[in-house]
């Protein structure tokens, strides 16, 4: 039986501020942003986005009016809102989602989509009558005036995965690794994240490296077997950090090639930074809907989640891919935001509603949103 994704939708928010304008308010050279860095803008949420309203406007997009055939829904947020509740719990009515279903969240940093791409593999195979919702939802943060803070970023990804892989066929080809390691990390007190950023850049390209090893080993695999490597994207330098660890010992031509397609799929990162758990995700919409790939070629993807854990596995591109994307809707997506100033951002970045607060339903740009925190418990409304 066949399994894999059977639509992607995605969602950002509709602030973004641009990283020129950040360089220069930090005072930094541009070029240290846009070329060191790789970026152009970052996705700013509003007070009333969370990882539950993000992961529901990506959710939205792939639903059908008939949703009784979801047996699994998995949130992958290091974003969370409750330390108890999973967000999933809040789709199921925002969403209208089945009850007869598991819904939970997972955390790993950057990892946890992957681990429930993984899950939801499983899970059809076990029930192939049934579709499994995983979604990506985070909000990047580091802090104003923060090495990390060119980093940041916020969005969702939301994946159908079912019997009827009509984007992505998963191969069940897969090597990983984890390990403790203090590359990055968020308390439980704190709203923004902490990174060793240098030595991060090393365990990410040390995980790929042994993990490509692996994965060369375990399936007699060579890199021409792949017609792109699709990287997490905390920055659209960071993959490509880790691709150059190939140069030299894959043919040139292939190297090349991997490097072109590699540009493909970071189209996207580079308008909104890091999605987290969902940045792997986005490369791969960015690289289907942005590249010349075909029905048949194979991709191979790089999860990395801080802390760590690592994923290399393969996937095959599905027969009429382009028809199920909804490509027009995603760029849409991107080209129908609005820039704010680094000060406007700066205001943003330090409210956030409080206990007893309402939201005006007129100020949202959305569907979903954080409507009112009640006796601090968050409520949140549909449009
Ligand atoms: P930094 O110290 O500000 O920057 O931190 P830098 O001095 O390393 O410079 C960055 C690059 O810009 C360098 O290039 C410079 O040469 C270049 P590189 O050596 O890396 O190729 N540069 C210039 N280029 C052109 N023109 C110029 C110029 N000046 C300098 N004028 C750092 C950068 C990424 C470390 C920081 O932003 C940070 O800490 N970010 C957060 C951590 C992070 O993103 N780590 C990535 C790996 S870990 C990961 O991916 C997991 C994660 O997503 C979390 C999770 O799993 O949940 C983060």
């Amino acid at each position: 039986m066949d399994i894999g994704i059977e639509k992607i939708g995605f969602y950002t928010p509709k602030n973004y501020i641009d990283i020129v304008e950040l360089a220069k308010a930090r005072n930094q050279e541009p070029d240290k942003f846009t070329i060191g860095i790789g970026q152009s803008k970052q996705a700013v949420p509003a007070e009333y986005e969370d990882a539950v309203t993000m992961a529901a406007e990506a959710a939205e997009q792939i639903l059908s009016d008939n949703r009784t055939d979801i047996g699994l829904v998995i949130v992958g947020t290091e974003s969370s809102v409750d330390e108890s509740k999973a967000s999933a719990l809040f789709l199921m009515d925002l969403l209208n989602l089945p009850e007869d279903a598991r819904a939970f969240e997972i955390k790993e940093a950057c990892y946890g989509a992957t681990a429930g791409v993984q899950m939801a593999y499983n899970f059809i195979a076990n029930n192939p009558d049934k579709k499994a919702l995983v979604i990506a939802s985070d909000i990047a943060r580091y802090g104003i005036n923060t090495p990390g803070e060119v980093t940041q970023g916020a969005g969702a990804v939301a994946m159908l995965i079912s019997n009827q892989p009509e984007i992505l066929k998963l191969e069940n080809k897969s090597v990983y690794m984890s390990c403790n390691v203090g590359d990055f990390w968020r308390p439980t007190f704190s709203k923004t994240a902490f990174a060793r950023g240098k030595f991060s850049n090393q365990i990410y390209i040390e995980f790929f490296q042994t993990l490509w090893e692996k994965y060369q080993a375990k399936y007699q695999a060579t890199a021409e077997d792949f017609k792109a490597m699709l990287f997490h994207i905390p920055y659209t330098k960071m993959g490509a950090k880790a691709m150059r660890t190939l140069e030299g010992n894959i043919p040139d031509a292939t190297y090349a090639e991997l490097k072109n397609q590699y540009q493909e799929s970071i189209k996207f990162g580079r308008e909104v930074g890091n999605l987290y758990t969902g940045s792997l995700y986005l490369g791969l919409l960015s690289y289907l809907i942005n590249s010349d790939v075909k029905a048949g070629e194979e991709l191979l993807l790089f999860s990395y989640g801080s802390g760590a854990v690592g994923e290399l596995y393969s996937a095959k591109v599905a027969k009429n891919f382009k028809d199920n994307l909804n490509s027009e809707e995603i760029k849409q997506t991107l080209e129908q935001r609005q820039q704010i100033s680094i000060a406007d951002y700066e205001k943003i970045f330090s409210k956030s509603i409080k206990n007893g607060e309402k939201v005006d339903p007129a100020e949202v740009t959305g569907k979903f949103y954080l409507s009112e925190i009640k006796e601090n418990e968050r409520l949140y409304s549909k449009k």
